[in-house]
């Protein structure tokens, strides 16, 4: 597995938002984490990327104990986090935006700057353009590459089609699965439970800060009870 996370306990003061928690993704996967507000999504990606303490339970990449590894380390060992609610730079161009993301890295950034901007073209038009004057999805496009440019092993995604039209949410999945098929883990966070799941190797089901189901993404659409607590009962069969 390049990823295992084991029984881990979170808290936020004293309220508990991981209570025993345990996932696991492995290399090329696609895995999603699936639930209610609140239920700890955000809490988990933040604690694989170290931007939380554990208060018990560990955290493996590639066999080891990252458990106690700081967060810029984390990146460098290949985990790549684009945040929920974006965190672009507003004053800095979107290609600034963009290098921010390798700011650590001593190679060649030239390709994996290239491949960004043939994934998102809109970002290309756009290289000169203040961060904070894009739209909203289009910092959604700036935030995943930013996460790209870290050239992460596993890529954790919080919440991509937040507040994105339709098509755009349609477009982020496609370009998801590109990322997946070009050959990036993936563990993704999503609201939009019915895309998810159809994009998803495997995917685990929260509630309040623990897992209570986890399947292939085709069963859990299936499932009756995630149905109806999460896909809108009938909707999109
Ligand atoms: N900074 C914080 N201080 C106190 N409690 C917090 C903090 N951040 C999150 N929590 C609590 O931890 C729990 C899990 O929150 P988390 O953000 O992980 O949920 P989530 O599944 O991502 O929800 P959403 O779908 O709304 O984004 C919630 O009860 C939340 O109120
Ligand atoms: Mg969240």
């Amino acid at each position: 597995m390049l990823l295992e996370v084991q029984d881990i306990n979170v808290h936020y003061g004293k309220i508990a938002a991981l209570k025993g928690m345990s996932i696991e993704v492995g290399e090329g996967e696609i895995v999603s984490l699936i639930g209610a507000n609140g239920a700890g999504k955000t809490t988990t990606l933040k604690t694989i990327s170290g931007l939380r303490p554990l208060t018990s339970g560990r955290i493996l990449f590639d066999g080891k104990d990252i458990s106690k590894t700081p967060g810029h380390k984390r990146v460098e060992l290949g985990i790549g986090q684009s945040p929920e609610g974006r965190g672009v730079f507003p004053g800095m161009t979107v290609q600034e935006n963009l290098l921010m993301g390798a700011y650590t890295r001593k190679d060649d950034l030239k390709a994996d700057l290239a491949e960004v901007y043939e994934l998102f073209p809109r970002l290309n038009e756009r290289k000169t353009q203040f961060g904070g004057t894009m739209s909203g999805g289009e910092q959604q496009m700036i935030a995943i590459g930013r996460a790209l440019m870290t050239k992460p092993k596993v890529l954790l995604l919080d919440e991509p089609s937040m507040g994105l039209a339709p098509m755009l949410i349609a477009q982020i999945f496609d370009i998801i699965r590109e990322i997946n098929k070009r050959g990036t883990t993936v563990l993704l966070v999503e609201q939009n439970a019915q895309q998810a799941l159809k994009l998803s190797d495997r995917a685990y089901v929260l509630e309040t800060g623990e897992v209570v189901k986890s399947a292939r993404g085709a069963e859990l659409l299936d499932d009756p009870q995630v149905r109806a607590a999460y896909l809108g009962g009938d909707l999109g069969v």
